[in-house]
């Protein structure tokens, strides 16, 4: 297959891992959990889940993918025969996020274009859902496409393989602008945002303690939850990322670097965001919370348009400001959720990375037709829920048992120790063997446990109809099950004289 492809420096390996991080997520789930699991207080569950099971797992995921020189499938497969099938599990989950991943990036090409005119005009609401989806009525009518939406999706997987195409070479010099530039993009909001009268109380809301939320399980479960989607850890891309670094290379001072930066970027949004919101609510003369919506898309496409819309001067720059802070902050976690596939695919079957990637996206811009036509917001909504309630959780929880208890995290420190600056001292194995994998243990059986319930008493997720849960929740978790054990069943020439070299 030829040799490996190299990161070009170590500063580029960390920003492209940033890039991965820093995501959507940052901007518009972070600062709501932290808003509604108890404001100031929700950082310490939040840092400790970051001390105790985010940073671990970075480090535990760079050292697997540089030590084996091979994505998260293959890497796993040797440390035991079988645990292919958990890489295959990862690949496939961050498969299905990057289809609709790019689907939401299709959006915010979208309104990138609608942001010159202001075009949701005084009832953002109704424009995103009217508007630019022309939403259906429910998720068994797809309605057709909506073209513009389309368009944006061709875009978007435009501009996700001319990324890719050339592996770690190009990707390296794309995150050398999305990784800085969303950072300058949401510094300029953050200073718009708090020299805004009323902005005050919006960071109370954000930030005012309330100790007794701690405990309460729910929100413990939410910091850790937000931790893992937030480091990328548990998808396969971080070993694949880590697979193309030199020999020599610091691990566990590259995954704290990481670590750090995406949080900080997190913090950082929720200036931004409710420094703007209490802005909104002064205008409007009601509470923070009423103007607030629930983060996620409403924030992205209703709330925050319509704060945009009440500034006092520069609507269009600050709305463009903000789309492209989206953009650039959406992309290369989209990109790095493609390289984690490819990468999986071509170490096993040898096959050329570039033919792996043109397939990989095409398959992935068909599958990602379903969410662009009229009811895949509703789809998307389903999947979500289900591949981030259930299949991450469930990926890093195997992954700490094949680690810490098959491959024996001493192993690991003993690889990781003599090239990093800072050394892993035996309390990493408490963490990765005792610590991590009952929090996640804890916290998927609690998962489960509510799906029962849910389901017995009728109360479905989001109210949707059961067999739309089923389709979209259950059968999607069943196929990705099978095609794991189908994907790792499959013995190729290329592997075999692996294989046979080792
Ligand atoms: N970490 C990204 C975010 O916070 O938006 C989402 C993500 C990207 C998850 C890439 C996983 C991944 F591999």
């Amino acid at each position: 297959m030829g040799k490996r492809q190299r990161w070009d420096s170590r500063t580029i390996f960390i920003f492209a891992a940033i890039g991965s991080a820093a995501g959507l997520g940052n901007a518009w789930r972070f600062p709501y959990q932290a808003a509604t699991n108890g404001g100031g207080a929700f950082l310490i569950p939040y840092f400790i889940a970051l001390i105790t099971a985010g940073i671990p797992l970075l480090i535990l995921e760079f050292s697997v993918g540089h030590k084996f020189q091979a994505g998260a499938p293959t890497a796993f497969g040797k440390i035991k025969k079988g645990w292919e099938t958990l890489g295959w599990w990862a690949i496939l989950v961050s498969f299905v996020i990057v289809t609709y991943y790019a689907v939401i990036m299709a959006w915010v090409f979208n309104y990138l274009w609608h942001s010159l005119t202001l075009a949701w005009g005084d009832l953002p609401t109704d424009f995103f859902f009217n508007e630019v989806l022309s939403i259906t009525s429910g998720p068994g009518v797809l309605g057709g496409f909506r073209i513009p939406v389309l368009i944006g999706l061709i875009i978007a997987w435009a501009a996700i393989y001319w990324t890719v195409r050339d592996g770690v070479k190009s990707v390296g010099k794309v995150v050398k602008w999305t990784v800085p530039l969303p950072i300058i993009m949401l510094g300029i909001l953050v200073i718009r945002g708090l020299t805004l009268p009323g902005s005050i109380e919006g960071i109370s809301y954000y930030l005012n303690p309330d100790f007794s939320k701690l405990l309460d399980i729910k929100v413990w479960a939410a910091a850790y939850g937000q931790i893992f989607f937030s480091l990328s850890v548990s998808f396969g891309v971080m070993v694949a990322y880590a697979s193309y670094l030199p020999k020599k290379s610091d691990i566990t001072n590259n995954a704290i670097i990481t670590a750090l930066a995406n949080c900080g970027i997190s913090f950082l949004a929720g200036f931004a965001v409710f420094g703007t919101l209490g802005y909104m609510a002064f205008q409007k003369g009601a509470a923070v919370a009423d103007v607030a919506g629930s983060g996620g898309l409403g924030l992205a496409f209703c709330v925050y348009p319509e704060a945009i819309n009440m500034l006092p001067f520069g609507s269009v720059i600050f709305a463009l400001v903000f789309f492209i802070m989206l953009l650039t902050l959406g992309i290369d976690s989209a990109f790095s959720l493609v390289e984690g596939v490819v990468v999986g695919l071509s170490d096993k079957w040898g096959w050329k990375k570039k033919k792996v990637t043109r397939l990989t996206i095409l398959v992935g811009f068909v599958i990602s037709l379903l969410y662009a036509t009229k009811g895949g917001l509703y789809w998307l909504d389903i999947v979500d829920h289900y591949v981030n309630d259930f299949g991450i959780i469930g990926v890093a929880l195997f992954e700490v048992i094949l680690v810490g208890w098959i491959y024996k995290t001493k192993k690991l420190r003993e690889h990781v120790n003599p090239i990093s600056d800072i050394k892993l001292g035996s309390w990493y194995d408490v963490f990765i063997k005792f610590i991590t994998p009952l929090v996640l243990g804890v916290i998927l059986i609690w998962n489960i446990i509510q799906e029962i319930i849910d389901v017995i008493n009728g109360n479905l997720y989001e109210g949707y109809p059961l067999w739309a849960i089923l389709i979209g929740g259950w059968l999607v978790a069943a196929l990705l099950i099978v095609l794991s054990i189908l994907l790792r069943k499959t013995k190729t020439d290329y592997q075999l004289k692996e294989d046979i070299k080792e």
